[in-house]
């Protein structure tokens, strides 16, 4: 992976996405927005680019990945998800693309509440998903499948996930680390800003982990 690898974003003009994109273009990196209202994107910059589509529509994922040398996803829609998994469909087309197009690297966000493959939510975490967060089910079995797909079938891609513990649109709190045990409710700007390292980080391949603040 190179220090500034040209990155598509899927979910850029989102909570964590918006954040995401303005932090990459400040650091550096060349960056393609897939977003379905492009006017929706706050940031501007030489060297952003915004196609305008839906991951659930009709694309030309060769074209988009053209040029590409990761994928960042934090896309969410927890009503279509309800109904179908539209994030897990759309993995599935993406990382044979990827293949196609030489794009080795993915970092998809996930909750806290979403399992790694093969593991057991603890047990209040379970209990908070079945209760206060039940709305949010769709989601979290999305996020599942997304990672079992990659877990089984596509450990030829450099993938990572972040099993985010958001809580709210503040200021920072503080810088997340990665870790396996422990996830803190973090901001979306902090969030945002430990998907950019974590994506540049060799050691988190293949890893689908939460993230906690760095004790002060
Ligand atoms: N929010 C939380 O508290 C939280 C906590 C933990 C984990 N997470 C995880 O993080 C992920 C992102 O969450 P978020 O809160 O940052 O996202 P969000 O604010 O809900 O935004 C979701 C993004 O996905 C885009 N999107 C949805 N459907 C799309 C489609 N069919 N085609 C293209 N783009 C589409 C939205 O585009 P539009 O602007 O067009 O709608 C938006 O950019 C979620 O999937 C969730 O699993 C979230």
């Amino acid at each position: 992976m190179t220090t500034h690898p040209s990155l598509l974003v899927l979910g850029g003009t989102g909570q964590t996405g918006q954040h995401f994109t303005r932090l990459a273009l400040e650091a550096g990196h060349r960056v393609r927005v897939l977003a379905r209202t492009p006017g929706k994107l706050r940031s501007t910059h030489p060297e952003l680019e915004v196609v305008q589509g839906s991951v659930d529509g009709d694309l030309d994922l060769d074209a988009l990945l053209d040029g590409i040398d990761a994928v960042v996803i934090m896309l969410g829609n927890a009503a279509a998800q309800r109904e179908r998994q539209v994030n897990t469909t759309f993995v599935r087309l993406l990382v044979p693309a990827m293949r196609r197009a030489g794009t080795r690297r993915l970092l998809y966000q996930a909750g806290g509440l979403s399992a790694a493959p093969g593991t057991r939510l603890p047990l209040v975490l379970r209990l908070v998903r079945n209760t206060i967060a039940r709305s949010y089910i769709g989601q979290h079995e999305d996020n599942e499948a997304v990672m079992r797909y990659l877990d089984q079938d596509a450990r030829d891609i450099e993938w990572m996930v972040h099993r985010a513990g958001i809580g709210s649109d503040g200021p920072s709190k503080g810088e997340l680390r990665r870790s396996s045990s422990r996830i803190s409710i973090g901001t979306f700007v902090d969030c945002a800003s430990y998907n950019l390292r974590t994506l540049l980080d060799d050691s988190a391949v293949h890893t689908a982990d939460g993230s906690t603040y760095r004790r002060r």
